[in-house]
């Protein structure tokens, strides 16, 4: 029997391809830039906000990029929600990758759809998704995390972002070995990378990207050291990366007054035979 195809269904109407919205959808209820909610129609009956009541079950059958209007008659935006407004409603337990290191690390990691990733820790899981996404739908995320109750809160952030498929979860101290071989990348965001480049090495396909992830100078020192004895790895290179929000309101087009000034340093290095 062929199985439902349960994706909202695109439509085209005057002149412009919408997506109908069903039970299965998911929808970003778009306000204003401090009021995006996610909601599921068969999931969350009614959306209850400071700008009035949706009722959420009435968005199956309207399309993405329609807006309906509160019981205050305030529009809401119906959009579909992308990796990026997943990942801003994740459960943070821990220091997590922002996003403008993320699009970076996967730039440069060299990953693509179908690549065999190996990553530790999970942490919240915000790089996991994130590579995930990328590597789907034929690639695969192995991530190491020491912490089990942490791997509970990222699996339940990846699978909010419906990228569960990809991932295999793994509690484990990476310090103990990598027990997959020939894979594509090798991401660390954990205290001490420097420790861990021979099981990087091992992991990975010649050629290979490993990727490090460190908050301090002191540790971005010690890693490069590490990678420079190993001998194993060629190309290292040492980022910090700066982005900068403007307000897009007219009249006021300018950088926002507060930023995010520091995340941390990235590493990137390319295995080579020794
Ligand atoms: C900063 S968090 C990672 C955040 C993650 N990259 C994210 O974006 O959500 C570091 C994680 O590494 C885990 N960790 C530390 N040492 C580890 C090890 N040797 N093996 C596996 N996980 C480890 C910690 O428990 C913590 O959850």
């Amino acid at each position: 029997m062929m199985k439902k195809d349960t994706r909202a269904e695109p439509l085209n109407s005057g002149g412009h391809v919408m997506e109908v919205i069903n039970e299965n959808s998911e929808v970003l209820v778009y306000i204003d830039e401090h009021r995006k909610f996610l909601v599921k129609p068969r999931v969350k009956p009614k959306l209850e906000t400071d700008r009035g009541i949706i009722n959420v079950e009435d968005l199956i059958g309207k399309k993405y990029g329609d807006f309906v209007l509160t019981s205050l008659n305030v529009k809401a935006y119906l959009l579909k929600p992308s990796i990026s407004d997943y990942i801003e409603k994740f459960r943070r337990i821990t220091q997590v990758i922002y996003p403008k290191d993320l699009g970076f690390i996967v730039f440069k990691s060299g990953i693509s759809s179908g690549s065999i990733v190996v990553e530790a820790g999970t942490g919240s899981g915000v790089l996991t998704a994130t590579l995930a996404y990328y590597v789907r739908p034929n690639g695969k995320v192995y991530t190491y995390e020491v912490r089990k109750e942490f791997i509970e809160i990222a699996k339940s952030n990846i699978k909010m972002a419906g990228l569960e498929k990809y991932v295999v979860f793994k509690n484990k101290n990476i310090e103990e070995g990598i027990d997959e071989e020939s894979v594509d990348a090798v991401f660390f965001d954990l205290p001490m990378p420097w420790r861990l480049v021979e099981v990087a090495y091992k992991a990975l396909k010649a050629s290979g990207t490993l990727t490090i992830f460190v908050p301090t100078m002191e540790q971005l020192l010690k890693s490069i050291n590490s990678l420079r004895q190993h001998k194993g790895f060629v190309n290292i290179e040492a980022y910090d990366t700066l982005l900068r929000l403007y307000k897009t309101v007219p009249g006021e087009i300018r950088p926002m007054t507060w930023t995010v000034a520091h995340t941390g340093y990235i590493v990137f290095a390319r295995k080579v035979v020794i």
